[in-house]
């Protein structure tokens, strides 16, 4: 099969790579970028643990083929936060215990980025339905709710501080 030259732009760092025409882009990112944020659970669209934003959607990256997303502007977990500078999303998680194994989190915190983007205070109901397509298999939902309205609460207070 024929490779096609591609560009992706993740976290800000132009990437040029040849693909093959099925290859999805959660293994490009993963694979041949190294960027081990978004995970893979189902690799069949059902879980979100590999969710990233492409341009200004959050899609799941396991059912993109990296051709399609020639040109993109892509955004990690990995872009969004890091160790030293946590995302308002990464430290609600932490402070109201919205993961425990962790393995979702990385998709939790990049669609709930995009969420809070499109909606910046949801209402707990808007919150549950816009993550519906991110599964958790270890805290029940209820503390991953509360952490994404405690981190919207966050930013609407620093973005009124810096009003
Ligand atoms: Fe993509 Fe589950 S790995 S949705
Ligand atoms: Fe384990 Fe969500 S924290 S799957």
């Amino acid at each position: 099969s024929k490779k096609m030259q591609i560009t992706l732009t993740v976290n800000g760092t132009r990437h040029e790579l040849l693909a093959e025409p099925r290859e999805l882009l959660i293994h490009v990112l993963r694979e041949r970028l190294n960027i081990t944020g978004p995970h893979i659970g189902c690799e069949t669209s059902h879980c979100g643990a590999c969710t990233v934003i492409m341009g200004d959607r959050s899609i799941k990256s396991c059912t993109v083929f990296a051709a399609q997303a020639d040109g993109a502007s892509i955004t990690t977990i990995e872009g969004l936060g890091s160790p030293d500078a946590l995302h308002p999303l990464q430290e609600a998680f932490r402070e109201h215990h919205g993961l425990q194994c962790g393995f979702c989190t990385p998709g939790m915190i990049t669609r709930a980025a995009q969420l809070l983007k499109e909606n910046p205070d949801p209402t707990e109901e808007e919150v549950r339905f816009g993550m519906a397509g991110n599964l958790c298999r270890c805290t029940g939902y209820q503390n991953i709710v509360k952490s994404v309205l405690a981190a919207a609460a966050t930013l609407n207070s620093s973005k009124e501080a810096a009003e």
